[in-house]
């Protein structure tokens, strides 16, 4: 025996040994038909290729004989089981019927050949050779041999056809690679046979030499395609719940898979980093819709095999949420106009029993208003002053006096002059105002609202030079919402008939309001008062 015969038996050894492998790896596979379908020729494979070797290393005809029997017990399964596998992996469902007569066929053969002696419709005469590179078989074929062929090349052309509608259909070049490379793997068996057929290999039979290279083809299709761990995973799941976009990593973080809609985001909206940089459950919004990203590892006993991203359209449902917290921002809105109507009604029921004509909440907040807008534009205090803050704060001027509802009608309504007894009754309104908006808003309105309303309750009767009321705080430490209501409040109670008193003309209250600045006032917002005195005076 030369060189070459040590070299082709030698990767025909170790192929034995690393379909040995591969067959223990794809036994511990999640339990899939891809899983049966790729053990049955695996098993199959391990067979064929076993007789084949006794062949080979036989040193006479008969040893010979029953290497190539045994190579025919596994020969015909290799065939069904490559037509379930590729069928199968392309997504069809080989029926049970079918797959029991093909098993059937498969099991016939070997009987066929194992009783060939009786019968020689297999082999018609068996001869032995030595002179090639292998000592080999030379056999004349009989009328089932023929129909054996004739089903490989109906196998052959099968499994073709299943793989170009398979590469056709893939939508990736990973995909059509994969699908490529298993019908490689099946073909070069075919290929070796077919050689030997056409009588190019020296009468020796090459189908084993093919099948070792399939061999270690599947090995590039376990390790670089993943066909089990990650692609098969990932298309069931991408199946199972019908996701719009799917990415699978593996282990190395690579692509191992990608789907159309993915490739079009990772190439134009965003890339695979980012990604990976979203938290589970971000929305995204590529071409109009809106997808929901869910990323899970892919587990296999335990271990991390890699990572799915999975794009769920939830434009419906999203856009339902969107308009359904619109509805509700409308009726919140509805709700808090009414409420303040109510509270304003109040607001005016209180004034009207200090003697007061309704239009005095209108004209306070005004007052407010002008005063606010006057400083904004002076550019004091812009930090607090904005527009928000503004139109918070003429919104809840009307409420700044809610708590005289709590005092007597006999204080209230006394037509002259109170009391020190009667005064400090009256004082307390001030923080009994702070009670009811707390009562009454808190939950309804906003947060920023409430505590501007209650600013002004609790504070428009404090003063500058710090001897006002409830508090008795001074300066900057009044806040300046009630900083500006005090200015609007007491102008607009001087322009005013009250019950204890008349109302004052213009010259007048404007000269209470000039000498209260520093002492009762803020003297910036009586600066505003007076840069804006035209649009005070213009108020009625
Ligand atoms: P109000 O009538 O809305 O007056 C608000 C504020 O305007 C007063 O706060 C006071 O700072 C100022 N103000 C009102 N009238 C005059 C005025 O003739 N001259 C000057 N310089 N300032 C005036 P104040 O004093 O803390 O009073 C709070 C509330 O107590 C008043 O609200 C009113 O309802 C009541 N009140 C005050 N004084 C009397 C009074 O003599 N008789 C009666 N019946 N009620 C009074
Ligand atoms: C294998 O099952 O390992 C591939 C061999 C073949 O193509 O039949
Ligand atoms: C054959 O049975 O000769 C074909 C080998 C194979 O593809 O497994
Ligand atoms: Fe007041
Ligand atoms: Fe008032």
């Amino acid at each position: 025996m030369g060189m070459g015969y040590w070299i082709v038996y030698a990767f025909q050894a170790l192929a034995i040994v690393v379909l040995f492998f591969e067959l223990i790896y794809a036994f511990f596979q999640k339990p899939s038909r891809l899983q049966t379908d790729i053990l049955l020729l695996g098993f199959a494979t391990l067979i064929m290729m076993a007789g084949y070797m006794v062949e080979i290393v036989a040193t006479d005809v008969d040893a010979a004989i029953i290497g190539a029997a045994v190579s025919y017990i596994g020969k015909p399964f290799t065939m069904c089981a490559s037509f379930f596998f590729i069928a199968t992996y392309c997504g069809y469902h080989v029926s049970r019927k079918l797959r029991v007569a093909l098993a059937i066929y498969s099991a016939l053969i070997p009987i066929i050949v194992f009783t060939n002696h009786y019968h020689y419709l297999y082999y018609a005469t068996v001869d032995y050779t030595t002179d090639a590179v292998f000592s080999h078989l030379q056999l004349t074929h009989g009328p089932l041999y023929y129909v054996y062929m004739v089903s490989i090349f109906a196998y052959t052309l099968a499994d073709l056809v299943l793989a170009l509608i398979e590469v056709k259909r893939s939508k990736t070049r990973f995909e059509k690679a994969s699908v490529m490379w298993i019908f490689a793997m099946i073909g070069t068996g075919i290929l070796g046979y077919i050689l030997y057929l056409l009588g190019w290999t020296g009468g020796y039979d090459s189908t084993m030499a093919g099948v070792t290279v399939g061999v270690f083809i599947l090995f590039l299709l376990f390790v670089r395609y993943r066909i089990f761990d990650v692609v098969g995973f990932a298309k069931e799941n991408a199946l199972n719940n019908a996701v719009a976009g799917l990415l699978v990593l593996d282990r190395r973080n690579r692509v191992a898979y990608s789907n159309k809609l993915m490739d079009e985001m990772t190439a134009s909206a965003f890339s695979i980093g980012q990604l990976q940089e979203f938290a589970n459950g971000t929305h995204v919004t590529y071409n109009e819709r809106t997808y929901l990203i869910k990323k899970n590892p892919i587990m296999n006993r335990d271990e991390e095999m890699g990572l799915i991203y999975e794009l769920d359209d939830v434009t419906d449902s999203y856009a339902y949420a969107a308009r359904l917290e619109k509805d509700v921002e409308e009726r919140t809105r509805e709700i808090v106009h009414m409420q303040r109507s109510v509270i304003g009604g109040i607001a005016n029921v209180v004034e009207a029993r200090n003697g007061e004509t309704g239009s005095h909440i209108i004209r306070t907040a005004q007052y407010v208003s002008l005063l606010a807008t006057q400083l904004q534009k002076t550019g004091v205090h812009t930090d607090v002053l904005t527009d928000e803050y503004i139109k918070r704060l003429v919104d809840a001027a009307p409420l700044h006096d809610l708590g005289k509802i709590t005092v007597s009608d006999a204080i209230l309504m006394k037509p002259g002059k109170l009391t020190p007894e009667e005064f400090d009754a009256m004082k307390l309104h001030a923080a009994a105002g702070v009670d009811i908006i707390e009562k009454v808003m808190k939950g309804v309105e906003s947060e920023a609202y409430v505590n501007c309303a209650e600013e002004v309750a609790h504070y428009h009767h404090e003063k500058w030079d710090g001897s006002g009321y409830p508090c008795g705080l001074s300066g900057e430490d009044i806040p300046l919402s009630a900083r500006i209501m005090a200015v609007a409040d007491v102008y607009d109670a001087l322009r005013s008939d009250r019950c204890y008193k008349k109302a004052m003309d213009k010259e007048t209250a404007r000269g209470i309001i000039s000498e209260g600045s520093g002492h009762h006032f803020d003297p910036a917002v009586v600066k505003a008062f007076f840069d804006c005195l035209n649009e005070i005076e213009a108020v009625c």
